[in-house]
């Protein structure tokens, strides 16, 4: 593949789960070897829910310390904060005006999210959503995003804008493909095996955070439910073993097959204590880069981000506004 550009981003809106590693991160860190590749952690788009202002904050450090942690290297990759580049929510307004919203009610994020309050006091920053993730991914000229399976939606809307955008005003955006891995693309929560795993689940026990203890870890795997039988069995007819399964192959990087033949005849018991001694294990040397890094690092690294990207960003929105007619 040729130089791609890429970008991608994570809300600080809870504790960063496999899911987001193995859906998300895990790809990032792959792709910044041969790519031009952006990283930021997008507060503006966890603010479309409540957040604790002071908690944001550290969370804000902390995804971004996950991204270090996790093997995004800052001499290759560009890290910052989305809301210390205003040109992202100043692009949002611009591509508003070119947005239906028949296209935002069907969002199928914003009908989840939006099921979890009442209709009227669901904030119009959920509905919008979508298009500050596209006025993201658009203001740098993305060539590829590389998501879990539950952003395709807002991929494609992306997709959809920049050619409206270009129809309409002429040749502006580049129109950005998706980047899903088969493998890792849609992690089912441990509770309900129907649900993705997710970081605003009220129950911790959904998801393996990436900072949890080893004690925490067995206790979450010990508890996460099964299905009917004893066979280890890769099946959609066991979806809850099907997702344990594909955590345990992605993991220890073994295949499925194998791991089923492994365990014939052996009890969930022992399954899921392998599983747990597993992730552990894996998570062992991020955990141990999590703990040596300071905040204050992180910042800098963060500042360096700011100042490398804004002049870009700068760049687009004046043709952007020039294109609309508007002063730039
Ligand atoms: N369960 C998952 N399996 C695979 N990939 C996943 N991602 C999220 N959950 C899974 C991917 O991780 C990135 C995080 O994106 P986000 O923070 O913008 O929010 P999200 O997709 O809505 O993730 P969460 O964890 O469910 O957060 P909340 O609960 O705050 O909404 C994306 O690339 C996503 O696809």
């Amino acid at each position: 593949m040729k130089r791609q550009t890429i970008f991608s981003g994570i809300q600080p809106s809870g504790n960063i789960h496999l899911g987001n590693y193995l859906g998300a991160i895990k790809n990032w860190v792959e792709l910044q070897n041969q790519h031009h590749s952006t990283f930021c952690v997008v507060d503006l788009h966890a603010i479309t829910v409540p957040q604790d202002p002071t908690q944001l904050q550290k969370k804000t450090i902390e995804i971004a310390k996950i991204y270090l942690a996790a093997g995004i290297n800052p001499q290759k990759s560009t890290l910052f904060i989305q809301s210390q580049v205003p040109q992202h929510t100043e692009l949002m307004w611009l591509l508003n005006t070119i947005t239906k919203t028949g296209e935002l009610f069907k969002m199928t994020q914003f009908k989840d999210k939006s099921a979890k309050t009442q209709k009227e006091n669901t904030s119009a920053g959920l509905l919008n959503y979508p298009i500050l993730m596209a006025a993201d991914i658009l203001l740098y000229d993305t060539d590829l995003v590389p998501v879990g399976e539950d952003q395709l939606q807002h991929i494609e809307i992306t997709r959809t804008l920049a050619r409206r955008f270009n129809h309409r005003f002429g040749e502006t955006f580049k129109v950005p493909r998706y980047y899903i891995k088969k493998e890792g693309k849609r992690i089912m929560s441990l509770n309900d095996p129907k649900s993705k795993m997710s970081k605003s689940d009220p129950s911790d026990y959904s998801r393996i955070n990436l900072l949890d203890s080893p004690e925490k870890i067995r206790e979450k795997i010990k508890k996460a439910v099964t299905d009917s039988g004893k066979e280890i069995k890769y099946s959609d007819q066991k979806p809850a073993l099907k997702n344990l399964l594909n955590i345990f192959s992605l993991v220890t990087d073994t295949s499925v097959d194998k791991l089923e033949k492994k365990y014939q005849g052996r009890g969930y018991k022992e399954f899921k204590e392998d599983l747990a001694e597993a992730i552990i294990t894996f998570l062992v040397p991020f955990q141990k880069n999590f703990h040596q890094l300071s905040d204050r690092k992180v910042k800098v690294i963060l500042e360096e981000g700011r100042q490398k990207i804004t002049p870009l960003a700068e760049e687009k929105i004046i043709a952007v506004k020039k294109k609309m007619g508007c002063w730039a």
